[in-house]
């Protein structure tokens, strides 16, 4: 390691006093009603004057393929298939292998003493919840990719990253459909999702866009998409999934594909700043899968609540765990775990996802991802 290598702790890189700050965890969106966010977006646009189509093999591979890929939200799912909410996706069934007794037995839990009509609500809003940070991601992707058009300096990845952009745009709109039309209640959006997307967005460097949003959001949403087809039953959304997973794909090897070049001659001070960043975005997705809003509207005290999921022993954060599946072995793809004095391994050992280091990154998956609904996903073979 360099000696001229700044270091910040966690809590300057996090903003808070401790990494499991309730205050912080448990905010709410302050302003739940407003219509429109604006965030300074601080990176230059790039013009580039070489046009050679391919001079970066693997992204035209990507490029082509997503060329061909392309489907429509309105024709190509059968939206007159009638959704019950309540039956559609419940996160306690023994496909999601959650920890139950964590909410339901434990003297400490706030649903200690619910029957069946809170948790009948509780799965609703939950599922609700989950769709709703869906799409807000979705629109984070939509602009971030958008602002990757600007700023990466490379033609085949301006093309690429061209044809994201109307992927994410039919992600937001079959997202919103689905909320709207087939289940009827939504949540804003969750305060740790926008500081990271704001983070993303705000960025100067071009490379963070990617980091941010092609790594750590689309890894993300990539293995939730994944674990959400896998538990539910109801047609509509199984389809829905597989086809956004499909072009999801795509965007993390893209982002895999594109930061694999760009970090190799970077400083060791410039790849610290990259793992900080990872570590980062890594605390907000945890932070925002603590879905405090929905603890909120179902009446119990959010600190409590929120303090309660941090206490899911280890052995049984395995649902959490894998929505970390892409990311992690990704950032090891990338070399930012063990760059340096392996700082980023220490985090994610410390928030208990460094197991998941050597599955398949996903720098080749989409080629196996197919749009025929007999075909096994390759998460599920
Ligand atoms: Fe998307
Ligand atoms: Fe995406």
């Amino acid at each position: 390691m360099s000696t001229t290598e700044t270091r910040r702790t966690d809590q300057e890189i996090l903003d808070r006093t401790t990494q499991d700050d309730i205050d912080a965890i448990a905010a709410i969106n302050p302003d739940p009603d407003a219509v429109l966010h604006e965030v300074q977006d601080q990176a230059d646009a790039i013009f580039t004057w070489d046009y050679e189509k391919g001079s970066r093999p693997r992204l035209d591979k990507l490029y082509e393929k997503a060329k061909v890929s392309q489907w429509n939200a309105q024709t190509d799912l059968d939206w007159s298939i009638e959704v019950d909410p309540l039956k559609a996706f419940n996160i306690f069934t023994e496909a999601s292998n959650v920890n139950t007794g964590h909410w339901t037995e434990h003297p400490d839990s706030p649903a200690k003493n619910w029957g069946d009509k809170e948790w009948d609500q509780f799965s609703v809003e939950s599922f609700a919840w989950r769709l709703s940070q869906f799409l807000h991601g979705e629109q984070g992707a939509l602009v971030c990719t958008a602002k990757i058009v600007e700023t990466v300096p490379w033609i085949d990845a301006k093309y690429y990253a061209a044809t994201q952009v109307v992927d994410e745009a039919r992600h937001v709109e079959v997202f919103n459909k689905y909320i709207d039309e087939k289940i009827g209640v939504r949540y804003p959006v969750n305060p740790h999702l926008q500081l990271l997307i704001d983070d993303i967005v705000n960025d100067s460097r071009w490379d963070m866009t990617y980091l941010g949003m092609q790594i750590m959001v689309e890894g993300l949403a990539l293995a939730a998409f994944g674990l959400m087809h896998q538990v539910t039953t109801e047609p509509l959304l199984k389809k829905l999934l597989r086809y956004v997973m499909a072009d999801e794909a795509r965007h993390v090897a893209f982002g895999v594909l594109s930061l694999q070049e760009v970090y190799q001659d970077m400083t060791a001070q410039e790849v610290r700043e990259r793992q900080e960043f990872a570590f980062e975005a890594g605390i907000r997705m945890r932070d925002r899968l603590l879905q405090q809003e929905v603890w909120d509207r179902m009446g119990c005290d959010v600190k409590h609540a929120v303090q309660h999921g941090l206490n899911i022993p280890d052995e049984d954060q395995i649902f959490s765990q894998l929505l970390f599946s892409k990311i992690v072995p990704n950032c090891r793809k990338l070399g930012l775990l063990d760059a340096g004095d392996g700082w980023l391994r220490d985090r994610f050992t410390e928030i208990g996802v460094i197991e998941l280091e050597h599955l398949e990154d996903t720098g080749q998956e989409y080629e196996s991802f197919t749009l025929d609904e007999d075909a096994p996903l390759p998460m599920e073979q």
